[in-house]
């Protein structure tokens, strides 16, 4: 795509990864994602951000398209982590800028990372106000949002805010606005990108938006690194979202997650699931043979309950379950209710097993339910009324 004049000498440059579905290694981009950079052309000329290694190309060629042969003087690096920093070697090189702004966990980061000997980098705490001609840029460190380095970049006289990570959904489209395109699906994406990447990060939302509050920071314009940008009414409309993300209120909704080797657990858990439906609680069941982790913990976000199914496999629970347990209990869920199902042979370890995760996540537990070999109508009925337990303990809590 070519680069985008979004306010007068404000540039988006950027690249659309149409083709990606791995994000970061570990999560799922349904709907590819980009690496959103910009450059403002004003008495000097700054970049903000890069763009992965292998848009290089994309980046010289939109770098060119603005400038010509006008020089980059300042670069400003929001965030170390290779899908925004891993041109910063590459620009550093090529366009010699006379200095690099970044936050001081960003230096420690700049160091070790590339190992840069003669770099002009300037550390910016919070506070730091740069004048670079007609605008200012003043800097927000938002450490651990999501990485130590981690910053925003606020540009007062376009009341434009350079938010890195936050407010980022992974979507590959032609257009850049989040007006142009549909509200629901955004917000979706929306979720399902906080829900796998900024979640346990929540506290520090909440102390950002509280900051920005406080500041009295006028925000007409969020350019986030990946995804559509907003303007106008949609800043309001992000950030009461991203509120309601790190609130974590839980919704009249469980997800049951299970996996099985003969059914015996799925049918447990489809009679729980059922319990739930006829108490009026919305239901996902997912297998984990047929869902990515990233997508489990995207439903996982919102729901007031998770119900976990395994049976017992070699005196343990099966290995998607334990990867879906070690993937959830690092995003650090807050606020659910949480129980266990599962089916055995002989040892029936699963429950006592999947109860200790749950406990771990400081999950609310309801206690769970085992079962030896093939359920009968006796245990489905004990499932049924589970889910109507369930669900009330849901409602208890809403
Ligand atoms: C390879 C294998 C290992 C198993 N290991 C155990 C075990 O250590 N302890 C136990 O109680 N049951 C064990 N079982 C029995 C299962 O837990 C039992 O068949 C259960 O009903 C399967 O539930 P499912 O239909 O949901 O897969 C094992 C089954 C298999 C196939
Ligand atoms: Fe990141
Ligand atoms: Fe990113």
């Amino acid at each position: 795509m070519r680069p985008v004049e979004i306010k007068e000498g404000v540039f988006w440059l950027g690249a659309v990864d149409w083709n990606r579905r791995n994000f970061h290694g570990y999560s799922k981009a349904h709907k590819g994602t980009t690496y959103n950079n910009f450059l403002i052309v004003d008495e000097k000329v700054t970049l903000i951000d890069t763009v992965a290694e292998e848009f290089w190309g994309t980046l010289q060629c939109n770098i060119a398209q603005v400038l010509g042969d006008r020089k980059i003087d300042y670069v400003v690096a929001n965030h170390l982590e290779p899908d925004h920093a891993g041109c910063l070697a590459k620009v550093v090189e090529k366009y010699q800028p006379e200095k690099i702004f970044t936050s001081p966990m960003g230096q420690k980061a700049m160091k070790a990372h590339f190992k840069y000997e003669d770099w002009p980098v300037e550390v910016t705490p919070t506070g730091t106000e740069l004048s670079i001609g007609k605008r200012t840029l003043s800097f927000l460190e938002t450490r651990m949002l999501h990485w130590p380095d981690s910053m925003l970049t606020y540009c007062p006289e376009e009341k434009l805010v350079f938010s890195n990570d936050a407010f980022g959904q992974n979507w590959a489209t032609s257009e850049r606005w989040a007006d142009e395109v549909d509200r629901y699906r955004l917000e979706e994406l929306m979720a399902n990108y906080y829900a796998n990447i900024v979640l346990p990060y929540s506290p520090v939302v909440l102390k950002t938006l509280a900051t920005i509050k406080e500041m009295g920071l006028e925000i007409e314009t969020i350019c986030p690194d990946h995804g559509l940008m907003f303007r106008g009414d949609d800043c309001a409309w992000a950030i009461e979202k991203y509120l309601e993300f790190a609130e974590q209120k839980p919704k009249n909704k469980a997800v049951i997650v299970y996996d099985t080797m003969w059914h015996s657990t799925e049918k447990m858990a489809e009679a729980i699931a059922c319990g739930l439906a006829d108490e009026g609680v919305s239901v996902r069941l997912m297998c984990m043979k047929n869902n990515h982790h990233s997508d489990v913990m995207a439903e996982v976000f919102d729901a007031a309950a998770v119900i976990v199914g395994s049976p017992t496999h070699n005196n343990g629970i099966l290995p998607l379950m334990a990867d879906m347990l070690t993937y959830m209990k690092g995003l650090r869920p807050q606020n659910k209710i949480g129980s266990a199902v599962g089916s055995f042979g002989w040892s029936g370890e699963c429950v006592k097993i999947l109860t200790k995760w749950l406990e771990d996540m400081n999950m609310e537990v309801v206690e769970g339910i085992k079962n030896q070999y093939v359920p009968d109508h006796e245990v489905f009925n004990k499932c049924y009324e589970q889910g109507k337990a369930i669900a009330a303990a849901i409602k208890a809590k809403l």
